[in-house]
């Protein structure tokens, strides 16, 4: 991240000299409100015109600062892989210009945490190195049955909960959350807590997840600001004891690599430390959990695929899994900051100007995906952009993929039947969301 960065709060002035297309006057507003991601189908079409008409559209949200709109799968691809000319460090994800002054006046710079995605290398590869071996495909092997166990539990409460149930919020929810918090070594009890820690954080723009609800429309940002460090002061609070305990007593878990973690030789920061463990938790379980139940409903709205992932649950669950992550894509965006000015598909991005990385619109690419607006099970090859690219390219996509194939395994090998009970509800959040409910009628 650039020290100039850090030492200049955001500015809010409109570029004079930058117009928008029709194309972006016309969905600017759109794809930053939370009110539309609620709404699938009116995404799918607000990001189509932005394909079709200005693939790279700059665009001035009402509220927030100007951004470049990516909307192409080669243009995030492209700009996610260059991670010293596109950094995180000044602005990772949308947030109303007036919070980012906010905490530009608390902090005297952009953000309340120092997470790995809101970092730059050399910090950001220093700090993903310490719990990179613990995600990748050899060490989640090693948890595959304990991960395997848990979905046959979670499988087994749908079975008792005798042929009605909301998918997304019996099921979906609390699965992920079991396997990430084993992981990080945090006892069930306190899951609830964390379930809701964590939603108030990635959730905090829906009505129903949010702390104070009054929030949901107002947009206060002296309130919205209080109400995120009241969570965050919860979660330093519950993390220090864990760090104290894991220091005294390693045990083979995430929270112990974290509370003994060293860069340079000496022992990492109380802000990066906690930022880690809020990372793990919070990006560990709603994403998976938002595509798990995303996926099951891609499949129900699509009965012929059902049918095929129910004939051979074994074969399909690996092609099934990254379907139902591409469908669903639980993250909505991520952003980058030009260090220096570039030309992507002939627009002339300056230095200091940021992107949003649209990856529902990647994703729906029709240049990359045959029939995108389909839900397939057996899609080959798939080039989901779900996980990001590059440098911070999703550390826990392993353990995504292994949970997801082991529930669908379970689930789709025991049932005889199972259809929609009722209309599905999406959460309304531009940053993390998917389903909120899907309600099933089922058989096993
Ligand atoms: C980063 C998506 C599950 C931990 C990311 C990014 C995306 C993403 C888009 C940013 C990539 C970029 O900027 O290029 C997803 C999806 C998931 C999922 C769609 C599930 C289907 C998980 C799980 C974990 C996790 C289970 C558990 C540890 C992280 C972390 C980062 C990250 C720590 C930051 C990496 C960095 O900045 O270096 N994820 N994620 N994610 N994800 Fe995931």
């Amino acid at each position: 991240m650039s020290d100039a960065a850090l030492a200049t709060p955001p500015s809010t002035k409109k570029d004079p000299s930058r117009q928008m297309s029709a194309a972006a006057a016309a969905t600017a507003d759109k794809i930053v409100s939370p009110d539309i991601y609620a709404q699938p189908e009116a995404l799918d079409a607000a990001f189509a015109r932005l394909r079709a008409e200005d693939p790279v559209a700059w665009c001035e949200p009402e509220n927030f600062r100007p951004f470049w709109a990516v909307t192409k799968h080669a243009d995030i691809m492209e700009i996610s892989r260059q991670n010293k000319l596109f950094t995180n460090g000044e602005r990772e994800m949308l947030s109303y210009a007036e919070a980012e002054e906010r905490v530009y006046a608390q902090t005297g710079g952009p953000h309340l945490l120092k997470t790995l995605v809101q970092l730059d290398d050399p910090m950001h590869y220093k700090l993903r190195h310490l719990t990179q071996d613990w995600f990748m495909p050899h060490k989640v092997k090693t948890r595959e049955e304990a991960i395997r166990k848990i979905a046959k539990e979670f499988v087994d409460r749908m079975e008792d909960m005798g042929g009605e149930c909301d998918f997304q919020q019996d099921i979906a929810l609390y699965y992920p959350l079991r396997v990430i918090m084993q992981i990080l070594g945090v006892p069930e009890a306190d899951e609830p807590m964390m379930l809701k820690l964590t939603q108030e954080i990635f959730g905090a723009q829906d009505p129903d997840l949010m702390r104070n609800k009054e929030l949901a429309e107002g947009g206060d940002s002296e309130k919205g600001l209080a109400s995120i460090q009241e969570t965050l002061a919860q979660f330093f609070m519950y993390f220090t004891n864990i760090t104290a305990d894991r220091r005294a007593h390693p045990k083979d878990d995430v929270s112990t690599v974290i509370a003994n973690g060293e860069v340079d030789g000496e022992p990492i920061g109380q802000l990066e430390a906690m930022s880690y463990y809020i990372i793990v938790a919070a990006a560990g379980h709603d994403t998976t959990s938002a595509s798990t139940g995303g996926g099951v409903l891609g499949m129900l709205r699509h009965p012929e695929q059902l049918k095929k992932m129910m004939d051979d649950p074994a074969g399909m669950s690996r092609m099934a899994v990254d379907e139902a992550i591409r469908w669903t894509t639980p993250v909505k965006h991520f952003m980058r900051t030009a260090q220096d000015d570039y030309e992507l598909r002939g627009q002339k991005i300056l230095k200091g100007e940021s992107l949003l990385l649209c990856y529902p619109s990647g994703n729906r690419d029709e240049e990359v995906f045959d029939d995108p607006f389909d839900f397939r099970v057996d899609r080959s090859p798939n080039k989901l952009i779900s996980f990001g690219h590059g440098g911070h390219m999703c550390l826990g996509m392993h353990l995504a993929r292994l949970e997801m194939q082991a529930i669908y395994e379970e689930l789709f090998s025991r049932l005889k039947s199972i259809e929609l009970a009722g209309d599905p509800t999406f959460i309304r959040a531009n940053f993390v969301g998917g389903p909120k409910s899907v309600p099933v009628r089922y058989k096993f």
